[in-house]
């Protein structure tokens, strides 16, 4: 079983001609809300493309929260341990230029996770399952739980995003770290840009304890990292439409192969499919694709 311990946000997006400038007013070419949050994206990822997962996270007790926990449900999810806080649901404003994106959080009720909350949600949980956290909840919490899933023997999957400073405290319970390019140079204070940094940075996420380090690096493709080696994942040229969720869908996607028992590289090489194709998509959880429209893709192209 696959457990999936994190936010859960309404997205309110904007998609905008050119970023304003300070005092600026400008019109949307196109406002929407929906369904979104870094945690509930990887578990839709992982629900759609096949797999089965339980969501541990909050929503809020506003218009959102029903709705939002509906969606997680409609596509599959295990929602038993998603409960409501006695705040607003967790929100994400994202603008949408050009494709790229740019996000603020207001946490709401995914900063009301408890210990408790993640107690009874991996009550079942046994050695070989996994658990796949990000950072939009405490980082209290997701030091807790990751020492609890260590505790019973299960895989621990990091994505650090939005990334702060690590330290040992979670790092050594982190079987998997997974940042993208801008949150590994906030981790490593080292951007990722060519060979010899990818190295580098990768040499300073095990020096912080990681056993394996993955690294996303938007239209460069992706890195995987096992013991000495480093290898390349090429990206699937795209039009790219809107880059939100594109990491989710990778690590939902990732982490759903591997815990099936493929190599770290084919499971790399699945989800760059599957991430390329949420890119040619507006939306969050929406966006992400199914098992067989990822296998269409496979199939036609031998990718
Ligand atoms: O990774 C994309 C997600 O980040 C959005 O859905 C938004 O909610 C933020 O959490």
């Amino acid at each position: 079983m696959i457990y999936v311990l994190g936010s859960i946000n309404m997205d309110m997006v904007a998609n905008v001609p050119y970023m304003p400038k300070s005092g600026e007013t400008l019109s949307a070419d196109k406002f929407y809300t929906n369904p979104g949050g870094k945690g509930a994206n990887q578990a839709v990822a992982i629900a759609k493309l096949g797999g089965e997962v339980k969501m541990i996270g909050k929503v809020g007790n506003d218009a959102f929260g029903a709705p939002l926990k509906e969606h997680l449900s409609a596509f599959g999810v295990n929602v038993d341990f998603v409960t409501r806080a006695e705040t607003n649901s967790g929100l994400a404003m994202i603008i949408v230029e050009k494709g790229d994106n740019r996000i603020i959080l207001d946490k709401g009720s995914n900063y009301a996770i408890t210990e408790k909350d993640v107690d009874e949600g991996l009550f079942d949980a046994k050695e070989g399952d996994v658990l796949v956290m990000q950072l939009e909840i405490p980082l209290e919490i997701v030091e807790y739980a990751a020492r609890l899933a260590k505790s019973k023997n299960m895989t621990v999957v990091l994505n650090p995003a939005p990334a702060v400073k690590l330290n040992e405290n979670l790092m050594q319970y982190v079987d998997i770290v997974a940042p993208n390019e801008s949150e590994a140079e906030i981790l490593t204070d080292t951007s990722p840009a060519g060979d010899v940094e990818i190295a580098l940075t990768v040499k300073k996420l095990y020096a912080l304890g990681a056993k394996r380090v993955i690294i996303t690096l938007g239209g460069r493709g992706s890195v995987i990292s096992e013991g000495q080696t480093i290898t390349y994942i090429k990206p699937r040229k795209v039009k790219v439409v809107d880059t939100t969720s594109a990491g989710d869908t990778f690590i939902g996607a990732f982490v759903l192969k591997f815990a099936g028992g493929a190599s770290a590289a084919e499971a790399a090489n699945f989800a760059s499919v599957a991430s390329s194709v949420t890119i040619t998509r507006e939306g969050a959880a929406n966006s992400i694709p199914t098992l067989k429209e990822v296998q269409e893709v496979i199939d036609r192209e031998k990718c």
